[in-house]
């Protein structure tokens, strides 16, 4: 019989603790037999080697071939140019949907269940965009950029995910989580291809929540969410908070979802105070597990597992981090044993999960052909565009009256004129206050002055007029200025 192949990549810290610990379950469970862990090289020991990507070429095709991944938390290098190999590995494979579980546990002593507050929530992270990009710029002196890219593909990949995914689960209710209040374009873009997707499930019901109040619902009345997807960056503070709602990191498990590749890790990191001492909680990392098994559709010995560490936390199991101190504290080792001394068992404090009746299930795993080459995904609505303007970017310590003097002259014999000085998205020229501070980076922007008339060709006139700016100024960098279909494809400055 063949097994299915899992690329295994144990992790820094806690990881490999943590990781035999899980083995050990799934072994137990009849798990193992079926899968073959294929080990990769990842994480510390490899930046160390001086692979500042932090995994082997080896790794990253047993990746590509396998399409699964198991694997432990994995430690970023402070400082230095080393990006975190987790957001790396989510990125580069474009496992574009996070999916973090929350769930009430009997054991796990917290605020809600002593009041008896049942929480049973998804949160669908948009994995690949937002500030994640990481693209960071030093402007000036004084001024760091870091972009913030959201693009309409990349909004419909998790959006269409986590939709199919509520299904699955049979939810009432999806809410996107935003905030397009202010970042009108980004978060706007984030929320409207969401109520897009939205109408090709129209059993469910769709909301959308201001993050900011989002964080305060969740805190007040946690039960209201089933399911909250969000964009990257938001996605993964509100993901911790929920962590904290049902008793923190030791119990928030989550899937990478691709269409080609899956990576199935705990939210946690490396716990280095703990790393080394075989205390660790295993528990979020038996749960992401257990969602991979639901992914190759290994339903029947998920639930098996899943009833047993139900039934040990039920009875008091527990590790140092948690639980009701009059029990013993376990180690990692004592802890995972006491499921395995519970398979067969099931709860009876809280619902057991069905186990599936029929012969054993056996893995699968299907996926898309391997495509020749990198694809670009579009939306493909064939859009006109003009340009109207630009904006000129500027490193400069001079005062907005003197940044608009220079430019006024300066685009006097041009096709533009000055519209506007702005400073950190503030207007500070033709109005504004006295008392908006200016740091050493500018915004100057441009339009076509009346007579001329939008067009294609605006964008060399626009590398003209950049280039007779650069004459005299310190350009950072430039955006032009375009209407698609008739709208505007930018944002006005804060008091224009
Ligand atoms: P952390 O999650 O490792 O630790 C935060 C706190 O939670 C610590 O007090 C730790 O003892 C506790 N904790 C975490 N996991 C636990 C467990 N299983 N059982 C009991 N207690 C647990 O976060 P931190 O300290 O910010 O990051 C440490 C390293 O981990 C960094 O290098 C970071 O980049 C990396 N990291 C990796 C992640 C991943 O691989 N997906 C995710 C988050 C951080």
């Amino acid at each position: 019989m063949s097994k299915l192949k899992i690329a295994l990549a144990k992790g820094d810290g806690i990881g490999p603790e943590i990781m035999d610990a899980t083995l050990e379950l799934f072994a137990a469970a009849g798990v193992s037999k079926h899968l073959e862990y294929i080990p990769v090289e990842m994480g510390k020991s490899v930046f160390d080697a001086g692979n500042s990507r932090g995994m082997t070429e080896a790794a990253v095709k047993t990746v590509e071939d396998v399409g699964l991944v198991f694997k432990g938390p994995m430690e970023t290098p402070k400082g230095g140019g080393g990006k975190s190999i987790n957001v790396t590995l989510r990125k580069m494979f474009n496992a574009f949907a996070n999916v973090r579980t929350f769930k009430t546990l009997p054991g796990v002593h917290t605020v809600y269940s002593r009041a008896g507050v049942p929480i049973d929530m998804t949160i669908v992270r948009e994995n690949i965009e937002d500030t994640y990009g990481g693209v960071e710029h030093r402007l000036s002196n004084d001024m760091i950029q870091c972009k913030r890219l959201i693009s309409a593909p990349g909004c419909d990949e998790v959006h269409r995910f986590a939709w199919q995914h509520a299904r699955k689960l049979g939810l009432k209710k999806v809410f996107c989580g935003h905030k397009a209040n202010i970042m009108k374009m980004t978060d706007g873009l984030f929320l409207d291809r969401f109520k897009a997707a939205a109408r090709d499930f129209p059993e469910i019901e769709s909301a959308d929540v201001i993050v900011d109040a989002l964080c305060m619902n969740l805190v007040i009345r946690p039960q209201q969410y089933q399911m909250v997807v969000l964009p990257n960056l938001q996605g993964d503070i509100v993901s911790d908070l929920c962590a904290g709602l049902v008793g923190g990191l030791g119990f928030a498990p989550s899937a990478n979802i691709g269409k080609h590749i899956c990576l199935f890790e705990a939210v946690h990191g490396t716990a280095p105070d703990l790393a080394g001492k075989g205390i660790a909680n295993p528990t979020a990392l038996i749960l992401s597990g257990l969602m991979m098994l639901r992914h190759i559709g290994m339903l029947q010995q998920a639930a098996v597992i899943e009833n047993a560490l139900l039934t040990a936390l039920e009875q008091g199991v527990r590790t140092g981090d948690f639980g009701d101190t009059s029990k013993p504290v376990l180690g990692t080792r004592q802890y995972v044993q006491a499921i395995v001394e519970r398979l067969g068992s099931k709860p009876s404090s809280v619902a057991s999960v069905a186990v599936p009746e029929g012969p054993e299930t056996l893995p699968v795993f299907s996926r898309p052909p391997r495509p020749l080459s990198q694809q670009v995904i579009r939306t493909f609505s064939n859009v006109v565009r003009h340009v109207v303007g630009c904006d000129i970017y500027l490193d400069t310590p001079l005062s907005p009256v003197s940044v608009a003097e220079e430019m006024q002259r300066i685009c006097e014999d041009t096709p533009f004129r000055l519209l506007l000085v702005s400073n950190r998205g503030t207007q500070v020229w033709p109005t504004g206050s006295v008392y908006t501070e200016c740091v050493d980076y500018y915004r100057v922007r441009f339009e076509l002055k009346d007579g001329h008339r939008p067009g294609d060709f605006g964008q060399a006139r626009c590398v003209a007029l950049l280039d007779k700016v650069a004459e005299k100024f310190q350009v950072c960098s430039y955006e032009l200025l375009r209407v698609f279909d008739g709208v505007k494809g930018y944002s006005l400055a804060q008091g224009q």
